[in-house]
This record gives structure tokens, sequence and C-alpha cells, in this order.
């Protein structure tokens, strides 16, 4: 296709109707002009099909950021991608990449973490193996769409400049000078008072003029609440269709020299250029279920995060009695609600999956609760307590099932429903050796259990085949190696956004500025229940011969990592940085790289990790640039963001960027 001749041949109805899609899938072909539609579906953790169409249910976004391994996010873009090409999707509306401001938001299981460097570069990587087969990716919801409470109703997160463009922006600007994602969608919310789909500051000025993103900017669905207000801040593609009057609202602009004919025709000519783009066949291969299947186990298992053992874990020994209870023993909740929910082929039970691996020992199973009621079940409580008085040891399945962490809604409560809590109790006073399968998407409030469990497995949303992980995870065949993405707060009110997130139904005061998550409570010293960071595994790791390196645009960090516990695992290497000489106020310290290493019983390897400069670099809202201060920085290789392996100190320089 021309575009420029296209361009040139429409009426301005067309090219109206053309930046405003056909349906809730589609974009809108024209015949005349070889303009084919686009179909567009969500999303990170599934191909959702419109039609409802069974699919395979992958592990969410908040499982794969736990495994903090970017291979597996870029091989689940390309297992993705190669089920879009199969079903002609043109354009996955994922990845979700909002930062984790509060622990409540419903969304949370759909996004990366609460910092901004983890959510980049695993999204980037994501971004990255979707875009590789040539589907278009999606980054999604610019800007600041942190809850659901009120966002469709147009609430306004009030940020600083320089928190939206070192916290919020931040994963956005990265990830469109990393991967070039095709298309951009945006936010439902307002931010500092204008509607994102209709914020000139936000699409014109920064996204499309700082940023330099040259790819689609589409709608959220139904976000544009005036058509040419949309047009002149920069927004290319409403969806699903045009707001009603949208039409006479954008050709009134134009009589009024409001706006300008080049303007639209420019939202026109991305709509053809991604069109254009996306036409081109891939020569990639596509991925088999096999593969599909193993590397979304591979992602199960790499995201359990183990947060407490006392020593039972990983089971061993035979000739034991071990009770199976909870209904999610059977009916695993394997994702949660709203857009990113598929309808997905029979999950795998964990039930049947601790049964496969328990070699000789023996295994009952109690339902315990009734997982759709928030009332407590009685009568299966008691046959849950009457079976594990017999038991050796409880292995005991709780979660939030996907009416619970789902869109449009925001938890009411970082608790379990009393239904599994009082059970919970139960256990905990009938049996010495309760092991507690925690499954959710973002942060559970575990005080109730944590100081009597012996063991607590947390294991995200792992989608259909994740069961295997949880009883290999149990008795050993797989070593832990998740790590938390987000700060577990001991309860909602120690959240820093708590007090301005529900303070009103108009606004929200994003008060905590650059301090969001960890960085919060590691600048005040708070207590947290588990930090960012954190996860246990069944070695240790020993770190030495540190060694910190200046070049131009980067420091090079090298450190020698050994196994010296007696099983074989894998270390989430943690970089972070701190400058404690700052005239400004800047987080205690940040994450500034990772990588995830594999090693054998004994096993040493030498690991080269690089920080770039503009990582260091901060906004100076009085020069309106980004800023590099000269001075000693400190490194340190964490175990999480509170455990330090090792650290030095370097004196470092660098370049403003203006
Ligand atoms: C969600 C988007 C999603 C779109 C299409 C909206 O409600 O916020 O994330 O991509 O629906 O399903």
């Amino acid at each position: 296709m021309n575009i420029e001749e296209t361009v040139s041949k429409m009426s301005l109805r067309e090219k109206i109707q053309l930046i405003s899609g056909k349906s809730v899938s589609n974009t809108r072909d024209m015949e005349e002009y070889g303009i084919r539609s686009l179909y567009m579906t969500d999303g990170s953790n599934g191909v959702r099909l419109w039609d409802n169409t069974v699919v395979t249910c992958y592990p969410s976004v908040s499982a794969q950021a736990a495994t903090w391994n970017r291979q597996l996010s870029f091989r689940m873009g390309e297992i993705l991608a190669s089920e879009c090409m199969e079903k002609d999707v043109a354009v996955l509306l994922a990845p979700g990449m909002n930062i984790k401001r509060n622990p409540l938001c419903g969304r949370n299981f759909e996004y990366y973490s609460e910092d901004v460097y983890l959510t980049w570069n695993m999204a980037s990587a994501f971004i990255d193996g979707v875009q590789s087969y040539n589907i278009g990716a999606c980054a999604k919801h610019f800007a600041c769409n942190n809850q659901e409470l009120g966002a469709r109703a147009g609430i306004s997160s009030n940020v600083s400049e320089r928190a939206l463009r070192e916290v919020y922006a931040r994963t956005f600007e990265k990830v469109i000078g990393h991967s070039r994602p095709r298309t951009l969608m945006s936010a439902y919310n307002k931010l500092n008072g204008t509607y994102c789909s209709q914020n000139k500051f936000l699409l014109h000025d920064l996204l499309k003029g700082e940023f330099g993103y040259e790819g689609l900017v589409m709608s959220d669905w139904g976000a544009v609440h005036d058509k040419a207000e949309s047009v002149k801040a920069g927004l290319d593609l409403e969806m699903p269709t045009m707001i009603e009057g949208g039409e006479a609202s954008v050709e009134e602009a134009l009589s009024r020299g409001e706006l300008s004919m080049e303007e639209i025709d420019e939202k026109v000519r991305h709509v053809l250029q991604l069109i254009e783009d996306l036409s081109k066949k891939t020569e990639k291969p596509k991925v088999s279920p096999q593969e599909r299947k193993a590397v979304s186990s591979q992602i199960a298992q790499e995201s359990i995060c183990l947060l407490k053992n006392d020593g039972i874990l990983p089971l061993a020994g035979e000739g034991k009695k071990i009770l199976v209870v909870g209904e999610l023993a059977a009916k695993p909740a394997i994702q949660g609600g709203g857009c990113a929910h598929v309808n997905c082929f029979e999950p795998e039970q964990p039930l049947a999956q601790i049964e496969k691996y328990a070699g000789k020992n023996e295994v009952m199973y109690a339902q315990g609760y009734i997982a759709a009621s928030l009332e407590y079940n009685g009568v299966l409580a008691a046959e849950a307590v009457e079976k594990a008085k017999e038991a050796d040891l409880v292995i005991c399945m709780i979660g939030d099932p996907d009416n619970i962490e789902r869109e449009v809604f925001d938890r009411a409560a970082l608790t379990f429903p009393n239904s599994m809590w009082q059970l919970c109790d139960d256990l905990l006073r009938t049996n010495e050796n309760v092991i507690f399968v925690i499954q959710a998407g973002s942060v559970v409030d575990l005080r109730l259990i944590e100081s009597r469990a012996k063991a607590i497995l947390f294991q995200w949303y792992a989608g259909q085949y994740g069961a295997e992980a949880i009883a290999k995870a149990l008795f050993g065949e797989i070593n832990p190696s998740g790590r938390l993405t987000e700060s577990f707060v001991r309860r909602c009110s120690d959240s820093p956004s708590a007090q301005s997130y529900m303070a009103n139904d108009l606004y929200v005061d994003y008060n905590e500025g650059i301090l969001v998550g960890y960085k919060y409570f590691d600048y005040y010293g708070l207590p947290l229940q588990y930090p960012f960071g954190y996860g246990l595994s069944y070695t240790e790791f020993c770190y030495g011969d540190l060694e910190l390196k200046e070049e131009e645009d980067a420091v090079r960090v090298g450190v020698t990592i050994r196994n010296a516990g007696t099983r074989a695992g894998s270390e989430v290497v943690q970089v972070y940085v701190s400058h404690p000489g700052a005239n400004v106020l800047k987080p205690k310290k940040w994450l500034a790289a990772f990588d995830k290493v594999y090693l054998a019983e004994g096993e040493s390897c030498r690991v080269e990790l690089k920080v770039s400069k503009s990582d260091l670099e901060y906004y100076n809202e009085t020069k309106g640039a980004w800023w590099f201060d000269d001075g000693e920085y400190v490194f340190s290789l964490n175990k999480n963001v509170q455990e330090t392996y090792l650290s030095g100190c370097i004196g470092l320089t660098g370049k403003m960027r203006q």
C-alpha cells in the first residue's frame, strides 16, 4: 500500500472513521483502498479470543515477573505470538506494565512489579518475544492507572513531574527505547486533571515528543470522552468504536482552526503504517504444543516463592500420612479475572500431582472450604480437622479465586475470606506440621498463619500447567527460585499510598512521590512481612570477589557466586545502588541490575552485570532534565532489598542528558 497516496485520496469522513475502531475486536477495513482490518485481543497470560474459544492459560504477568528471568519472559512472548499467528490475531493487547502502587489494586496480577527497573526489563523481553513473530505488542496503560477504583469514572492521578518521569512513565520510556512496541494504550484515568486519552502533555509532548515513540497510540476501551480533544492530544486510534458525536466534534474543531488536517493525517498514517507493518509474514516456525507446555511449566516452577521453611521442606522419607486440604487443591486458582481472563482447558490438579510425587507416602484429601463462599463451612472444616488429627503433616492450599483479583474492582482486603482463615486456624491448632501453598496474584496478609506455619510457598497464578510445579517444589524435585516483585506489607494501611488511595472519588494524590514500594519502606526503615526481592532456597549461595569498573556510560559489576549447599539451585543476582552523598531526595537504594544463574551443588561462576548510568540519574525538576550527580556510589549485591551479601564503592562521573 502506498500510504501517502491513500491518505491523499481519503475523504475527511473516511479518515475520522479509520482512526476509530470498527468493533470491540477490530480496526476498520476499507475495501476501496485495500485497507484490511486488524484483530486485536488480550492478553499476557493467554490469547483470549473474543468469541470465548477455549485456549491455553499461561502464568499471569505477576508470576512471569517473579521468575526474574528475562529469557522466560521472552519465551512467553514468543509463545503467545505464535498462538496469535495461528488465530489471525494481529495485535496482542499486552503487556500491562503499570507500577504496583497499592497492594489492593485488582489488576496487580496483570502487572510486573512495584519496581521500575524490574518492570521494564521483563516487559521489554516479553515485547521482543511477541514482536519477533511480527505480532504487535501493546504497552499499556499509559499512565498512572494504578488502581481500578474510580479509574473508569475518570479519577485523576495527581503526580509530581519527577515521580511521573522517574516511576510511572519511565517504564514506558525504557521499553520504547529498547523494544519499540508497535502499539501503546492510553489509560482510563485522568492524569493531573486531564483524561490520559486526551492529555496533550502525556501523549504529544512526552510520549511522541521526548520519548520519540513512533508506533500507534490507541485508547483503552471506551476511554475517549471527546474525540476532537483526543486527536489534538495525539491519540491515533479510538477503541472500540467512535464515541457519539465524535465526527462532528472533529469537523467543528477543524472549522474553528483548533485542529489541522495535517494532525488528522498523521493519525491516519499511524493506523495505515501499523496495518502495513503487521502484514509482513514471519518466517519463524510455530512453537509446538510441547514447547508451550514446557515454557509454561518452567515459569510456574521458577516463580514459586518460598516464604518460610522451618526445615520441613523439601519433604523426604516414606510411609507418612499427608493430608491435602483445600478446594484449590482440586480446582486451583490459576488466573485473575477481567480482560486477561481466558476460557481455558481443564487445569492440572495439584492434588493429583502431589499424589504422583508422594512416592511411598499416603495422601488423603479434605475439601475444607468452598472457594466461592466467604462463609466458614463448619462441616467441611470438621472433616478436615478429623483427618488432620491422623496426619503426619498437612498441606493446606488457599488463595484468591478469579472473582477476588480482577479488573474493574480492587480487593476489599489483603486477607483471605473467613471461609479459609478460620479453617487455617483450626488446622494449625490440630497439627503441628502445616505447610501452606498460596495461589494469588499479589500481596496477601499472612500474619495469621506466618508464625505457626512450618512452611509457606507462594505460587502466584501459575496457569493451567502450574500444579506440577507445586508438587515438585514440595518434594524437592525443583529448588524454589522465585523472588518477590513487591513488598509484602503487613496490612493495607502500611502502604505509602494507603491514605490517598481511597480518599475521595475525584482524585488520588501520589503523595509518596518517588518513594514507591520498597523505596518507601527502605527509606523510613519500616517493617514488612517480606521485603522486595525476597525468596528462600533449599541451598545457600556465597558471594565474593566483587569488582566495579567504570565505563563511559555504565558500571561493570563482576562477582563470583558459589552454590555452597547440598542441592542444585538458581540464584537471582540483585544489584542495588545507593548514593549516600546525594543532596536531593533519592531512594536509599534502588535495583539497577539483575540476572538469574543456575548452579549445581558446589559449583561456582563469575557473573558480569552492567549498570547503565542512565539508571543512576534522577529527574531534576528545576533544570527540567535528567541529571547525573558525580560522586561516590555504593553497589551492593543483595539477597533481597534488606539483606546484603557484599558491597563496594566507586566514584563516578556522568554526562548530563538535556
Ligand atoms: C482493559 C484493557 C484491555 C481492553 C480490551 C479494557 O477494559 O482495560 O486492558 O486491553 O479492555 O479488552
